[in-house]
C-alpha cells in the first residue's frame, strides 16, 4: 500500500503512497522501495521508472521524524547505512533510468531520494530543501555528499546550514532540477522524456549510468570505465541492430541485450 507501481509502454510510474505524513519516508516504505528495484532489475517489461509523490502537496517530506526521535547514535548510523546501502546507492546504481518527477515538497530524505535519481523534472509548485540541522541531525540519506555534488559545494553549505527551502526555478538555476512544468503536466511531461529513452539501446544506457557514475566513485577512473563500457557496447546486439538500422535508413527496433 505504500507504494502504487504502474507500467506501461516499459515506462514503470512508482508513486510513494503515505500522504497522511506527506509520504516521509518509514521502514516499511523503504523496504517497498528496495523490494521494487531490486525485482524491477529483472523484469524486461521496464525500461524506465519515474518516482513521484502521492497527493498534490507533497514528493516525500523527508525520513519519518516519529519513527526515528528516540534513536541513540549506534541506531541513527544503522539508519543512514541500511538505507543509504539498501534504496539511495541501489537507485543510483540501478541499471535503467530513473527519474523523479518532484511535484511538492521534496524535503530532507525526499530530497536525498529525488537526488539519487538520475535526473529530476519538477512541478511549479515544488519547494526543495535539506532540514535536518533544525531537528539536532545532518543529511543521512547521502545529502551532504550528492547535493554538493549538483549544485556546487558553496551552495550546498548555505542551503544545509540555513535550511532553507528554495523554489522550483532557483531549483533549475541550480540545476538540481532539469525542467520545471505546470503540476497537472508534470507526470506526462516526465513520461515523454521517458519514452525517449525507453526507444535507445537498454544496454547502452546502462553502461552510460555505469561509466557517468564512475566519475563520482573515490579510487575509480571514470575515462577508464568509459573506454571499457564502450568497448563491451561493440559485442551487443543492440549495436549491431543500432548501426545496421542506421545503415539501412530505418529506426532502430532495440533487442536490449
Ligand atoms: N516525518 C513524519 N511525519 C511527517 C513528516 C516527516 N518528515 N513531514 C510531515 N509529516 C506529517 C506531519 O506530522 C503531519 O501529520 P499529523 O497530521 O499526524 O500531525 C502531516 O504529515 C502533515 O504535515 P503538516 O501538518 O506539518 O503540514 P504543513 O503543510 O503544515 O507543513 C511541511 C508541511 C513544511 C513539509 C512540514 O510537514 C515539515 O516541515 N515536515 C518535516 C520536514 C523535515 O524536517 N524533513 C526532514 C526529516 S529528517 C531526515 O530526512 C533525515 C535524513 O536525512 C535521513
Amino acid at each position: 500500500n505504500n507504494l502504487i507501481v504502474e507500467i506501461e509502454n516499459k515506462i514503470a510510474l512508482v508513486t510513494l503512497n503515505r500522504p497522511q505524513a506527506l509520504n516521509a519516508l518509514n521502514k516499511d516504505l523503504l523496504d517497498d522501495l528496495s523490494n521494487f528495484f531490486t525485482k524491477a532489475d529483472n523484469d524486461d517489461k521496464i525500461r524506465v521508472v519515474i518516482l513521484t509523490g502521492s497527493g498534490e502537496k507533497s514528493f516525500v517530506a523527508g525520513a519519518d521524524i516519529k519513527e526515528f526521535a528516540n534513536f541513540d547514535g549506534k541506531q541513527g548510523e544503522q539508519l543512514a547505512a541500511k538505507g543509504q546501502e539498501n534504496v539511495f546507492n541501489k537507485i543510483e546504481n540501478f541499471n535503467k533510468p530513473v527519474i523523479a518527477a518532484v511535484n511538492g515538497f521534496a524535503l530532507g530524505g525526499g530530497l536525498e531520494l529525488a537526488m539519487a535519481c538520475h535526473f529530476r523534472t519538477a512541478s511549479t509548485n515544488a519547494k526543495m530543501g535539506l532540514p535536518e540541522v533544525t531537528l539536532g541531525v545532518i543529511p543521512g540519506y547521502g545529502g551532504t555528499q550528492r547535493l554538493a555534488q549538483l549544485v556546487g559545494k558553496g551552495r550546498a553549505m548555505e542551503l544545509i546550514m540555513t535550511a532553507g527551502m528554495i523554489d522550483a526555478e532557483t531549483a533549475k538555476n541550480y540545476g538540481l532540477v532539469n525542467h520545471v512544468v505546470a503540476q497537472e503536466e508534470l507526470l506526462d511531461f516526465t513520461k515523454g522524456i521517458a519514452s525517449k529513452i525507453a526507444n535507445n539501446s537498454s544496454v547502452a544506457i546502462a553502461k552510460a549510468i555505469e561509466a557517468i557514475n564512475a566519475n563520482f566513485e573515490d579510487g575509480t577512473n571514470g575515462y577508464e570505465v568509459e573506454i571499457k563500457n564502450f568497448g563491451l557496447s561493440f559485442g551487443t546486439e543492440d549495436f549491431k541492430e543500432g548501426t545496421t538500422a542506421f545503415l539501412e535508413k530505418r529506426k532502430a527496433e532495440f533487442p536490449g541485450k
